[in-house]
């Protein structure tokens, strides 16, 4: 092989690796760096045994159609996080209006959240990442 045919060779090897390493790839979004569906779904499966075992939080949930709260908890999560579903539940308002939720039981139920990823094994970052998705909603469901 001669010189030219060489260089030029090590030229498309070395675009050819540039491809696939140098250009940069869309962030993934929070619902898929969970895992998708298998892993929410896992989540909210810990979360609602969580709540279960929460004689605070449990009180709120007392008359709650459980698996509804479940399939339509998935679905929130799923959009909110990025994923490709369709949210078929009632708003925030409409869900917590009455409920009188303390700023000290949403800490709590958070506490859950962070319990039921932690047990989903969720790395803490990605953890913090949910959260901070979540976390604003509180003015849409405390005290009222
Ligand atoms: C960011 C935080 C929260 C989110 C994203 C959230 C989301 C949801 C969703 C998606 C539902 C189901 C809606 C439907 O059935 O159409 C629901 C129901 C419910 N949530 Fe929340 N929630 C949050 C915080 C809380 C807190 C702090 C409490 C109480 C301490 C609570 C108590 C309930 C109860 C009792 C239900 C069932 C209502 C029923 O039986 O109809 N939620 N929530």
């Amino acid at each position: 092989m001669s010189f030219i045919k060489k260089r030029f060779s090590l030229i498309m090897i070395a675009m050819t690796l540039c491809l696939s390493a140098c250009v940069s790839q869309p962030e993934q979004s929070v619902y898929q760096q969970l895992g998708g569906q298998e892993k929410v779904t896992e989540i909210v499966q810990n979360f609602i045994y969580e709540i279960e075992f929460n004689e605070t939080i449990f009180d709120y949930f007392k008359e709650t159609d459980i698996q509804r709260f479940h399939d339509k908890l998935i679905e929130h999560i799923c959009v909110h996080t990025g994923g490709p579903c369709e949210y078929t539940g009632d708003t925030m308002e409409q869900v917590h209006t009455g409920m009188q939720i303390t700023e000290a039981d949403f800490n709590l139920t958070v506490d859950l959240l962070i319990n039921a990823m932690t047990k989903a094994n969720i790395p803490h970052r990605l953890q913090n990442r949910v959260l901070a998705i979540f976390a604003p909603m509180r003015k849409q469901m405390i005290y009222i």
